[in-house]
């Protein structure tokens, strides 16, 4: 086997590799946001649909998600507002969403420090009035977000 043919040989392996390595790389939206809502320690109903078995979360422009925007297919927002929320925001599993560009949780309890939202450096858009997070705003809490 010369050396091109066992490159291409050795690529499944390498993609395997590489979704055990960053498994946000190879998980579908549906899946991005269920686990997303299994971080929430207290949803209620609402988000019955957010079911990564179901239909997908976006079909074109057309959430079939509670709180969910779409754009062309993909998962454009994420709307929870007034929804008695709690937990930490699972910031690095969001940061899986390749288009997510606005976050609304206004009015929830979520917790916990600030959220590292310079880690979701597209996003355009954040709401988090009337949580229950622990500090103050820091200095790098926007660092390197480049649109909001
Ligand atoms: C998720 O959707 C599948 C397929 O539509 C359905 O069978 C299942 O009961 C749903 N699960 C929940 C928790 O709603
Ligand atoms: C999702 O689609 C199903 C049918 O495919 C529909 O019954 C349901 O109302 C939709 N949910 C939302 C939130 O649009
Ligand atoms: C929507 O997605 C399709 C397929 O990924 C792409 O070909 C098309 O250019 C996109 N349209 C817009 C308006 O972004
Ligand atoms: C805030 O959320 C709570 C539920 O946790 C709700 O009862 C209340 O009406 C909401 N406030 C506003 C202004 O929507
Ligand atoms: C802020 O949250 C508290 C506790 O959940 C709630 O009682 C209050 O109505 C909320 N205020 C607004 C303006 O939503």
């Amino acid at each position: 086997m010369d050396r091109t043919k066992s490159c291409y040989f050795l690529l499944p392996f390498l993609f395997t590799l590489a979704c055990f390595v960053g498994p946000t790389w190879c998980q579908t939206e549906a899946e991005i946001l269920h686990k997303f809502k299994t971080s929430l320690t207290n949803y209620g109903p609402q988000l019955e649909d957010w079911n990564a078995s179901g239909p997908d979360p976006c079909t074109g422009d057309d959430p079939n998600w509670t709180g969910i925007h779409c754009s062309n297919g993909s998962v454009f927002g994420i709307k929870l507002e007034n929804m008695g929320l709690e937990c930490v925001i699972d910031v690095d599993t969001l940061k899986g969403l390749q288009l997510l560009r606005t976050v609304s949780f206004m009015n929830n309890s979520f917790t916990g420090t600030f959220p590292d939202v310079n880690k979701l450096v597209y996003l355009r858009v954040l709401y988090l009035a009337n949580n229950s997070f622990s500090d103050a705003i820091r200095d790098d809490s926007f660092a390197g977000v480049k649109a909001l």
